[in-house]
């Protein structure tokens, strides 16, 4: 796993040499933890190795229905593995703000924010074990703009462990859509371990379909994806 975190960091490093205001896309989930991925960057940073205080930082995707604060939001994950590890300056971080009034008005305020910001250059990935990205979620159709979303079934059984019990699993998200994520500059996914071994030979054999979003990734122009052995198995 040392080896993943390893690469995933050497490739942004090549990213912030390009360009030291890089806007990065970020995401949650088990794969970064179980990687070390966040925990080398804030490694290197300490060291010298990595210059992340011009960079800024988007995640596409939040619970609704949970505060800030709570101990699953994706904000209080991204401060406690990675931004309050480096020191990251509020005004470079940008999430949906599910606590607000109008959340249809947000979407479209976040989208907005993004493309001001100049799109995003370099997009960490995960990939969930129904084929979503972020969270966006199999459907018939996808919104291309960001949108209210529900969360699959099959997905708030995954968190429940997480969250205690299945009742407290949010129903729903907000969540970017396919634009934004299909306009990054780069895109880096990373996927390990057996559980994942089937959705990713799903997502590069299978058609392009929305009820695959992964698949989608499939006809980006700068896609990478980073597999251990158990997650490459069915390729
Ligand atoms: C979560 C996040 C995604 C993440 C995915 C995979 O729901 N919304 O951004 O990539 O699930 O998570 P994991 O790495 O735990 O399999």
């Amino acid at each position: 796993m040392a080896d993943i975190a390893g690469y995933v960091a050497d490739l942004l490093a090549v990213q912030l040499q390009e360009r030291r205001d890089s806007v990065l896309g970020m995401t949650t989930g088990t794969t970064p933890l179980t990687t070390g991925i966040y925990i080398e960057w804030a490694r290197r940073v300490h060291q010298k190795e990595l210059d992340l205080s011009r960079a800024r930082f988007v995640n596409p995707d939040e619970f609704i229905g949970l505060p800030q604060n709570h101990p699953e939001s994706y904000r209080s994950y991204m401060n406690k593995h990675l931004f309050n590890n480096i020191d990251v300056p509020l005004e470079h971080i940008l999430f949906p703000n599910v606590e607000a009034q109008d959340l249809k008005a947000e979407c479209e305020r976040f989208d907005t924010v993004v493309q001001s910001w100049g799109g995003i250059d370099w997009q960490l990935l995960g990939l969930g074990q129904n084929g979503h990205i972020c969270f966006i979620e199999p459907n018939d159709a996808i919104p291309s703009s960001s949108y209210i979303v529900n969360v699959a079934e099959e997905n708030r059984i995954l968190y429940a462990a997480d969250f205690g019990s299945l009742a407290d699993v949010p129903t729903q998200a907000v969540t970017t859509g396919l634009r934004m994520l299909m306009c990054a500059r780069k895109i880096v996914l990373v996927a390990v371990g057996t559980k994942k071994a089937g959705v990713v030979a799903r997502i590069v054999l299978n058609p392009v379909s929305t009820r695959l979003p992964g698949t989608f990734l499939q006809l980006h122009h700068n896609a990478v994806m980073i597999l251990d052995e158990e997650s490459a198995e069915g390729l």
